[in-house]
C-alpha cells in the first residue's frame, strides 16, 4: 500500500506536469484537416515542379531520374554497386540472375568517411571513394574487369542522362567544395582515370529512393513508389512522361525523384515550424535548405527532442532546474535514443540509462515526461511522411483515372526501420489521408547496394532492345 500510494503520487504529479509539458508540445500537433492542408500545398509544389517554366522557383524539384520502366525480370549480369548519402559508403559486388529472379550480393565493404572528407574538397572525396572502390576490387580478385557500376548518390541532382547527373547542392553532413554544379559521374570517373590502375564500364546513377523503389520492384511489379525515412528523408514514383514537362515525349511513364526534403524551402510551412524547428534549421550546415526534411529525419530528430529538453528544463519542468553539459551540447541526443525511449518494454528503462548517461538527475516524473517529448517529436515526423506519401498515391490514382488504387511502396532508412511504432503511425494516417488509395508495404532489402544494379540492369536491357 505504501507503494501503491507512492505511484499514485507519482502518477499525480505526471499528471499535472504533463499538462503543463503539452503547451510546449501543443505546436507539433497536427490535425488530420492540418496534414490534408499541407498534402494539399505539396500537391501544388509536386506540379510547379515538373513544369517546364515554374520549375527554376520549385522548391520540391521533382527531378527527372531517366529511369522509365521497373524490372521485368529478364535482367542479369554482374554489377559494382557504390553507395554514398546514408550513414556509410559502402562498395558492392552483385550479380542479377534472370532464371531465378534474384538479386545476390555476392560480397560488400563498408568504408567510412571522415568528417573532414565529407567537409573537405571534392577531389580529395572522389579520390577516396576511387581508393576505397580498388582496396573492394583488389580483394575480390576484379580489377582485371569493367564491370558495369551503379552510382547510388542520395542528394538531389538534375541528371541529364542515366550517366550524367549534376549536383544541385549538398544535403545532410556533407559540403564538399567543387562538386555543387558539376557532373558527378565524370568527376568519379575522373579520380579512377587519375589512379590508372582499373577501370569501369558503364554507370547509372541513383537516388536511394530509386534503388529502393527498384529492388521492391523486382519481386513486386506493382511498387511504383520509394521511400526514404532515414538520415534524409525522400521519395520517387512513376510519373507520366506527359507530365513531365522538361523531358521530352508523351509516352510511358518516368521515374521522378521528388526531393520532397525541399519542401518548404520557400516559407510554405512557416506556419507549422516550431520555435526548436527553427533553430535546427539556423544552426544546420545548410540554413534554409531542406526545411520539410529538418522535422522529420534522423538526422534532425534528435537535436529537436534536447532542444526542447533544454528548454523545459530550463522553465523548471524537468530535471528540477539543472541541465548538464551533455544535454546542452548540439547533437549530443541522439535519435537512436528517441526509438530506445519509446521500447514498449525497456523504454522507461532505456531512458532512465539514457539520462543518467548524459549527466542528469532524473526521477520517475522526469523519465515520463522525456519519453512524452519523443513520443510527440516521433509521431508529427511520421504524420508529415504521411501526408506527403499520400499526396504521392492520390496522385497516381488521379493519373490514371482510378477510382481506386492498389499500389506498393518499398521503404527504406533508420528512422522507419528501427523506430517501435513509427511504420504503424505512419501506415495509419496515410490510410485516413488517402482512403482510396490501398498501400502495400515492403521494407526493401538493400535498396540502395541491390536496387542500384537493378537500375543498371534495367538500363542495360532497355539499350539493348533499341539496338535490335
Ligand atoms: C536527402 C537527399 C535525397 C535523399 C534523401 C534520403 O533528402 O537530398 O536525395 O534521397 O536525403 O537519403
Amino acid at each position: 500500500t505504501w507503494t501503491a500510494s507512492l505511484q499514485s503520487y507519482i502518477i499525480f504529479v505526471y499528471l499535472s506536469l504533463s499538462l503543463q509539458v503539452k503547451k510546449y508540445l501543443k505546436p507539433f500537433l497536427l490535425s488530420q484537416e492540418k496534414l490534408q492542408e499541407i498534402s494539399a500545398r505539396l500537391k501544388k509544389n509536386m506540379i510547379q515542379g515538373l513544369g517546364k517554366h515554374t520549375h527554376h522557383k520549385a522548391p520540391v524539384k521533382m527531378l527527372p531520374t531517366f529511369v522509365r520502366a521497373t524490372p521485368d525480370g529478364t535482367e542479369k549480369g554482374d554489377f559494382l554497386a557504390l553507395d554514398l548519402g546514408g550513414t556509410n559508403f559502402r562498395v558492392l559486388y552483385v550479380r542479377v540472375m534472370e532464371e531465378e529472379q534474384k538479386v545476390l550480393k555476392m560480397d560488400s565493404q563498408i568504408c567510412a568517411i571522415p568528417q573532414d572528407i565529407m567537409r573537405g574538397t571534392g577531389e580529395q572525396l572522389f579520390d577516396h571513394i576511387a581508393a576505397c572502390l580498388a582496396d573492394f576490387l583488389d580483394s575480390q580478385n576484379l580489377k582485371g574487369q569493367t564491370l558495369p557500376l551503379g552510382f547510388t548518390f542520395s542528394f538531389p541532382c538534375e541528371q541529364i542522362e542515366i550517366d550524367k547527373s549534376i549536383l544541385i547542392h549538398w544535403t545532410k553532413g556533407f559540403s564538399c567544395s567543387e562538386v555543387e554544379g558539376k557532373d558527378v559521374v565524370k568527376l568519379l570517373r575522373d579520380a579512377i582515370h587519375r589512379r590508372a590502375d582499373y577501370d569501369i564500364g558503364s554507370v547509372a546513377m541513383v537516388n536511394d529512393t530509386v534503388g529502393t523503389m527498384m529492388s521492391c520492384g523486382y519481386k513486386d511489379q506493382s511498387c511504383e513508389i520509394g521511400m526514404i525515412i532515414g538520415t534524409g528523408t525522400n521519395a520517387c514514383y512513376m510519373e507520366e512522361m506527359k507530365n513531365v514537362k522538361r523531358v521530352e515525349g508523351e509516352d510511358g511513364r518516368m521515374c521522378i525523384n521528388t526531393e520532397w526534403g525541399g519542401f518548404g524551402d520557400d516559407g510554405s510551412l512557416e506556419d507549422i515550424q516550431t520555435q526548436f524547428d527553427v533553430v535546427v534549421d539556423k544552426t544546420s550546415i545548410n540554413p534554409g535548405i531542406h526545411i520539410f526534411e529538418k522535422m522529420i529525419s534522423g538526422m534532425y530528430l534528435g537535436e529537436i527532442v534536447r532542444l526542447l529538453l533544454v528548454k523545459l528544463t530550463e522553465d523548471k519542468l524537468l530535471f528540477k532546474g539543472k541541465t548538464s553539459e551533455a544535454l546542452l551540447t548540439p547533437g549530443r541526443f541522439e535519435t537512436r535514443f528517441i526509438s530506445e525511449i519509446e521500447e514498449q518494454d525497456r523504454g522507461l528503462k532505456n531512458c532512465q540509462n539514457i539520462l543518467t548517461e548524459l549527466g542528469l538527475k532524473w526521477d520517475s516524473v522526469d523519465v515520463r515526461l522525456v519519453r512524452l517529448v519523443c513520443d510527440t517529436v516521433s509521431i508529427r515526423s511520421a504524420h508529415l511522411c504521411a501526408a506527403a506519401l499520400a499526396t504521392i498515391v492520390n496522385r497516381i490514382r488521379e493519373n490514371r483515372g482510378l477510382d481506386y488504387l492498389k499500389t506498393t511502396v518499398g521503404v527504406d532508412g533508420t528512422v522507419y526501420r528501427k523506430h517501435p511504432n513509427f511504420s504503424d503511425k505512419l501506415q495509419a494516417m496515410v490510410h485516413r489521408l488517402a482512403p482510396n488509395c490501398s498501400i502495400t508495404f515492403l521494407v526493401s532489402e538493400d535498396g540502395s547496394g541491390k536496387g542500384a544494379a537493378m537500375v543498371t540492369a534495367v538500363a542495360q536491357r532497355q539499350a539493348l532492345s533499341h539496338l535490335l
